[in-house]
Parts: C-alpha cells; structure tokens; sequence
C-alpha cells in the first residue's frame, strides 16, 4: 500500500536548514511513500470570525492534510518554542471545533538548530500542542540535530556522520505510520 505523508516545514527561509533536513529525510524514503509538502506561509493570521468563510489558503491546507494518511513536522526552535507560522497552520487546521484536519494522523518530528539545544526544547511544546489534537505521534527514537559542516553531503543527503542514525529513525517512523495509518 501507498501512503503519502503531509510535510510541514516550520520555516519560511529559503535557506532553511529545517527544509534541507526534510529533504534528505525524504531521499532515505522508500518509493511507497509520497510527500506533500504543506504550504504555510500564505495562510492568513488565524481568526475565529473567518471560520465560517475560510480563505482559499485554509481550505488548500486543510484539503492537502486530508488527502495525506501521516504528517512529518520538520521544525527550527523559535526563542525555545516552535515558530508562530507553524503555531498558526496547526490552529488552522484544527478549526472548526470537531472538524480538525489533524487528528489520527501518525506523525513523525524532526528538527535542526546551530545550536547544541537542536530544536529540543521546541519539539517538546509542539507534542504538547499535537497531543491536545489527538495526533499520534511517534515517541521515540527522538532526532535533535545540530548543524555542523557534513550534516548534508553535497547532493542533499545526509552525511556519513548521521546517516545510519537517520535511517534508523526513518525505519522507526515507517513503522508508526504502518501501525496508525490503517
Ligand atoms: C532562532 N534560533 C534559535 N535556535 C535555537 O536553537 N533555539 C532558539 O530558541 C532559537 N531562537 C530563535 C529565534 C528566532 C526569532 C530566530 C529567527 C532564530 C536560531 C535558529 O535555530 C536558526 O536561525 C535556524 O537556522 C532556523 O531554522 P531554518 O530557518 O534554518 O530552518
């Protein structure tokens, strides 16, 4: 069977290293996984009034999340919590009451920092915020990565120093997902 797994970036960078990990995440996948990537940088503030009248951006996401039977959240550390972008996406798709677009998707979270903390502290608001959502998300192996020179080797995938680890966390989210998407 075929999944497709939603993936949510939690910057806008262009640069981003967060979306550089998700794309060497996605080369170690195996060709029974597709990725949508989840746009979240035009969505408007959420707004409790517009619930009724979504903008196009809203339905976009909450349509592209429905069709995808996972999510992977890949995410930097904002001030030691997850960015208001992301916080934003999540709210929208969690409204209207009781029609949140989250729920029971297995869920795997991955994050990179230059920093030594690499995203820790972020990673443990955002479970906060995906438990209250009902989302099962993977516990373990957690995956804090710092950015140093090698991290990525130069064709976008992962060096030689976190590769295995990295295909061991993917292996372990395979199987979440085999075990919650059905
Ligand atoms: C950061 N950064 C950061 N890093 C970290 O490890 N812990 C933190 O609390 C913060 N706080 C923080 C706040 C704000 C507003 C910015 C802009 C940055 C640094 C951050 O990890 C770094 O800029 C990453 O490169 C951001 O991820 P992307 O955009 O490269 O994916």
């Amino acid at each position: 069977q075929n999944y497709q797994v939603a993936l949510i970036v939690g910057s806008l960078r262009r640069e981003s290293l967060n979306r550089q990990l998700a794309g060497a995440v996605m080369r170690l996948a195996p060709d029974w996984i597709s990725f949508k990537a989840i746009e979240i940088g035009d969505l408007p503030l959420y707004n409790q009034d517009d619930d009724a009248k979504p903008a196009a951006a809203v339905q976009r996401l909450r349509a592209d999340v429905q069709a995808s039977q996972a999510l992977l959240f890949v995410t930097p550390e904002y001030n030691r919590s997850i960015p208001g972008v992301l916080k934003n996406a999540i709210d929208h798709g969690s409204r209207p009451s009781g029609q949140s677009v989250w729920a029971s998707k297995p869920a795997g979270l991955l994050g990179v920092s230059p920093g030594a903390v690499g995203t820790a502290a972020a990673q443990q608001h955002l479970r906060n915020v995906l438990s209250c959502l009902d989302v099962p998300l993977m516990p373990a192996p957690e995956a804090f990565l710092q950015a140093q020179p090698g991290l990525f080797d130069a064709d976008g995938g992962f060096g030689a120093s976190v590769k295995d680890l990295m295909q061991r966390w993917v292996e372990h989210y395979l199987a979440w997902l085999k075990r919650h998407a059905d």
